[in-house]
């Protein structure tokens, strides 16, 4: 949501006002010389370790279907996907990929394609379709199947807990302003981490914290839209507290669980080299990227607003800083797009598409760059930039790439085949900036690709397609695209030029 909403305004209406405008023309491959793109000498250079945790991504609401199957609960995005108007095609999610009855076939293509991690999310209702109280166990038996199928493949289960289908019962009863959710949410946290413990190792609470808060309470971009800036900052700051709760509880629950969480971060440069847009573009890096982080690794907000921190608005009290704080293990980060800022404090005309009236700062997509076939701009030295900035402000930890992927509405040939080759061509060279950033030093264990399947994106719908995987969402048949057989070749050998 995150990226597009500066622009478009929300994921919601992002799917909306993206309507409007026609997807760019496919075009058939990227044009070797198209700014930004990197030599065909650094994509031959490139080398990963033999032990680099090869993956793909995707998130419960998005692939599972089955939304009121076995128990399960209505969540905010049934509710949202429901409601006329709100997805751009006027699909929803109730069937998507019918991940729930297809998992088998999903594990034996991330197998096939040689894939060490899946990363897949947790759907909270279906675990407990009130938000607290009685379990469902028919909920909890699916992920231990999906988590016994992947060990027997040999790839390591990735749980994200939380990635953004929160129980409408507890949205009824105020969502995440609620700052009781901090601790309803760490008892489902445990409840997973007991149950999948002997099992899991790799827990994210939450999947792009600042994003789904900011959307969902402040811009109104997402469910469910609120456009209120001082919800937007309960809702943070209950979800700050949330992780650090749940780090602790998982940790109670499993000695072998190692915790990070997946940010959403968009490398952010001044439009000019103006100080105020220097400052400008600082402030949003702290609002964006680390306003979430930042009190984790050191139980303090960045300064991400003109003037105080609004301590107060937030229903901060004193000790919060003690229970947000926690050493995480490793720390997930998604690439999807740079972005260009300057300031908005002097008159100039603010960013009405972030609604914020507290960053003041103007933000835009730069250009340069060919786009995908979603609009946004390829821009692979965003993710080295990204990779060294964060290993520099967070003393090198470990990083796990959790998501980077782009639109390509390439669809099967007459011979089946679905040759995506400007996928391919993205792919190859975000990883070679990849490796660079690690040979200059970033601790990168991990790279997953969003995603392993054509889903249902957001409030696109089915409009946007980001799999390695094609989906027919008549039949749900899978194929694998040419880019997934590639990016197979890539897991098996460590290089790009395969
Ligand atoms: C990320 C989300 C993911 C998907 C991709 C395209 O921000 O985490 O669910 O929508 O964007």
């Amino acid at each position: 949501m995150d990226r597009r909403n500066f622009l478009k305004n929300s994921m919601i209406a992002g799917g909306a006002l993206l309507a409007g405008k026609k997807l760019a023309a496919l075009e058939t491959a990227v044009p070797p010389q198209a700014a930004g793109a990197i030599s065909s000498a650094a994509i031959a250079a490139a080398r990963f370790p033999k032990d680099f945790l090869w993956g793909m991504a995707t998130s419960s609401y998005q692939v599972e279907g089955a939304w009121n199957t076995d128990g399960k609960g209505e969540s905010i995005w049934d509710r949202a996907a429901h409601t006329p108007g709100k997805i751009r095609d006027g699909s929803n999610g109730d069937v998507a990929c019918d991940q729930y009855h297809h998992y088998k076939e999903d594990i034996a293509i991330v197998k096939s394609l040689n894939m060490k991690s899946y990363r897949f999310s947790t759907s909270w209702p279906r675990i407990l379709p009130e938000g607290t109280g009685k379990v469902n166990q028919k909920g909890l038996d699916y992920y231990s199947r999906l988590v016994d199928s992947l060990l027997e493949a040999n790839i390591r289960p990735f749980c994200t807990l939380y990635h953004w289908d929160l129980p409408q019962a507890l949205e009824d009863r105020g969502g995440w302003p609620n700052r009781d959710l901090a601790s309803y949410y760490a008892d489902f946290a445990a409840i997973l981490a007991k149950n999948l413990g002997d099992r899991v190792t790799v827990w994210a609470p939450f999947n792009m914290p600042t994003e789904f808060t900011r959307d969902g309470y402040g811009t109104g971009g997402a469910p469910p839209f609120k456009t209120n800036i001082d919800q937007f900052l309960k809702a943070a700051h209950t979800v700050n507290l949330a992780q650090g709760m749940a780090f602790r509880a998982i940790k109670a629950a499993s000695s072998k669980a190692t915790v990070g969480s997946a940010y959403g971060m968009e490398p952010v440069y001044p439009k000019t080299d103006s100080e105020a847009d220097r400052a400008a573009a600082a402030r949003f890096h702290n609002y964006n990227n680390i306003y979430c982080l930042e009190p984790i690794f050191h139980g303090t907000y960045p300064k991400a607003f003109i003037g105080e921190i609004p301590y107060e608005a937030m229903g901060f009290k004193p000790g919060d800083e003690k229970i947000m704080k926690v050493p995480l293990d490793w720390l997930g980060v998604h690439y999807y797009v740079r972005l260009l800022a300057s300031d908005a404090s002097n008159g100039a005309p603010p960013d009405t598409s972030s609604h914020d009236p507290l960053a003041q700062i103007r933000i835009e997509l730069a250009g340069e760059g060919p786009k995908t076939d979603g609009g946004l701009e390829m821009w692979p030295h965003g993710l080295y930039d990204l990779m060294m900035q964060v290993s520099r402000d967070y003393d090198h930890p470990i990083i796990e790439i959790t998501e980077t992927g782009g639109v390509f509405m390439d669809a099967p040939g007459a011979d089946g085949r679905v040759a995506d080759l400007r996928r391919i061509e993205f792919y190859r060279q975000h990883l070679a900036e990849l490796a660079r950033a690690m040979k200059d030093g970033a601790r990168v264990r991990a790279y997953h690709a969003w995603s392993l399947l054509d889903n249902f994106e957001w409030g696109s719908g089915f409009t946007q397609r980001y799999g390695l995987t094609y989906v027919d969402f008549a039949t749900r048949k899978r194929t694998i695209k040419d880019s997934g057989l590639w990016y197979g070749r890539v897991a098996a050998t460590g290089r790009l030029d395969v």
